[in-house]
């Protein structure tokens, strides 16, 4: 194991991608997860606040920590995807695998969520909370008891929160500084040697990519990513980005109505096989049935 580096090979797959190693980010690993470990004794934990610029490793971070320790008693949440105290109970309450029924009231799905609450720790990781629409889903949570950890992108958006909420939700906070360009060429390093077939690469190329990013370690990876890609697979990436999950065929037809001069089905399935290699897209289900979607994000 290189020194400062941490291995997480044994990590269960999970729905995002966590890179092969985080790297520089020993000091907040280490905070969560002392802030975090009471919950595996049952006990109360203190919530978190993982503030930072975006790219600088919060959600990879903190989800890490959740899967390898918290598995079963922790739920993740992208507020930006659900950000409403109705959907935010609903996505906790599946991923307990409480069903939930079509048009229950917020305050029966509050009901519920603190029966789970109440019976051990759980933990709530509410992602780009900045989404969040209203302070609603705080009450019910702060309510239930469970532990929170909230990551914002924007720090002050904290400051819109009601001050009687903030008084009764203390939080400790983590921070995660941009990357200096020396330590994104480390994480790009570190990617462009697990990728499977990483090609050629000019050895300045990592460095000019790793300066360009300004600390984001997305815009770094991706500047690598895309500098192997031809105008063909930029397509494919931006439908992936922006549609989510695609089955190969859909994913085909998408492309084929975004391009004037589109390439064949050999050489499509020949340009996704090079973006799994590449560590870019992840694909479940065998030959027709194949599924795409971007690891990378
Ligand atoms: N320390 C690191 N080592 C290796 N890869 C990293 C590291 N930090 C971030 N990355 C990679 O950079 C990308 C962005 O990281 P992540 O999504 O965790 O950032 P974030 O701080 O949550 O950003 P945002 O505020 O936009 O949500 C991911 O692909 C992640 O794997
Ligand atoms: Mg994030």
């Amino acid at each position: 194991m290189r020194e400062g580096s941490i291995l997480i090979n044994e990590l269960p797959l999970t729905e995002a991608f966590i890179p092969t190693r985080l790297l520089f980010r020993e000091g907040q690993l280490k905070e969560i997860a002392r802030c975090l470990s009471p919950a595996l004794r049952n006990r109360k934990i203190s919530n978190l606040f993982l503030a930072g610029p975006t790219g600088t490793g919060k959600t990879s971070v903190a989800k890490w920590i959740l899967d390898t320790n918290f598995q079963g008693q922790s739920a993740y949440v992208n507020c930006w995807k659900y950000q409403t105290a109705h959907d935010i109970l609903s996505e906790l309450l599946l991923t307990f695998q409480i069903p939930v029924l079509g048009r229950e009231s917020t305050s029966n799905l509050a009901t519920k969520f603190e029966k789970i609450a109440r019976k051990r720790q759980v933990i709530v990781f509410l992602d780009e909370a900045d989404r969040i629409r209203d302070a609603e889903v705080f009450y019910h949570l702060i309510k239930s008891g469970a532990g929170i950890v909230l990551a914002f992108t924007r720090p002050h958006s904290l400051f819109r929160l009601p001050s009687r909420l903030k008084s009764s939700l203390p939080l400790t906070e983590v921070e995660f500084p941009r990357y200096s360009s020396d330590e994104l060429t480390a994480i790009l390093k570190d990617r462009v040697e697990y990728s499977l077939r990483p090609g050629a690469l000019a050895p300045n190329l990592l460095k000019i990519i790793a300066t360009l990013a300004c600390g984001d370690a997305r815009v770094a990876l991706e500047g690598y990513f895309m500098s192997k890609l031809n105008e063909d697979q930029r397509i494919i990436y931006e439908i992936l980005r922006t549609k989510g999950k695609l089955d190969s065929g859909s994913l085909y037809r998408a492309y084929r109505r975004e391009v004037r001069d589109p390439v064949a089905d050999r050489a499509y399935r020949k340009y996704m096989r090079k973006m799994v290699e590449l560590g870019l897209v992840r694909e479940t289900g065998k030959s027709r049935w194949k599924v795409y979607e971007l690891l990378a994000e």
